[in-house]
């Protein structure tokens, strides 16, 4: 089950993960620097792994998208991705996945600068996100289980949007992927 599951994911990008989203990067090579990212902070294997799949739910909205029946928005890319990984992975892989649009949003009210900072995308689609949180939403964020791995991930989501500048390649992934998946039996 494990090994069919992970190669539908790694699937998924070998099929789009060369659309870019806005950003001067694929989604693939996006994926691969964040992960990069992670792990050259010695971010631990889920980090790692949440970093890679991050947007994960960007590639299942093309196939969505070409279901009449299956319509979904990018504003809920996380959600798609957390839904669909939440069958394969535990809650330290997808809970900051589910929560990394919302530590954008955090770190817009919370961080001087960090708006500012922000990619043309990403500041786009802040606005179709719901826009910086208000006190209360920020609270409420810093109270949910993995937030500040969320944060965390939000920050090599950042940065990972240098033109060439990943190093490894998807299938170098394969085994730390299977490792975290069969963790939960899976
Ligand atoms: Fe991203």
């Amino acid at each position: 089950m494990s090994s069919a599951a992970i190669d539908m994911i790694l699937d998924a990008f070998a099929r789009h993960g060369d659309r870019h989203y806005g950003e001067r990067v694929s989604q693939t090579a996006h994926a691969l620097q964040c992960a990069e990212l992670a792990a050259r902070e010695g971010a631990g294997d889920a980090m790692v792994a949440a970093s890679l799949l991050h947007d994960y739910g960007h590639l299942l909205e093309v196939d969505r998208q070409a279901d009449p029946d299956n319509p979904s928005t990018d504003e809920m890319h996380e959600m798609l991705a957390a839904d669909a990984l939440a069958a394969v992975f535990g809650p330290e892989v997808v809970q900051p996945i589910a929560l990394h649009v919302a530590a954008k949003q955090y770190l817009c009210a919370t961080e001087p600068g960090y708006l500012e900072g922000l990619s043309a995308a990403s500041a786009h689609s802040l606005a179709l996100q719901g826009g910086p949180f208000d006190a209360t939403q920020v609270r409420q964020f810093e109270a949910m289980p993995f937030s500040a791995e969320a944060v965390r991930l939000r920050r090599y989501d950042d940065l990972g949007k240098v033109e060439g500048g990943e190093t490894t390649r998807l299938s170098d992934y394969r085994d730390l992927l299977l490792g975290l998946a069969s963790r939960q039996g899976r």
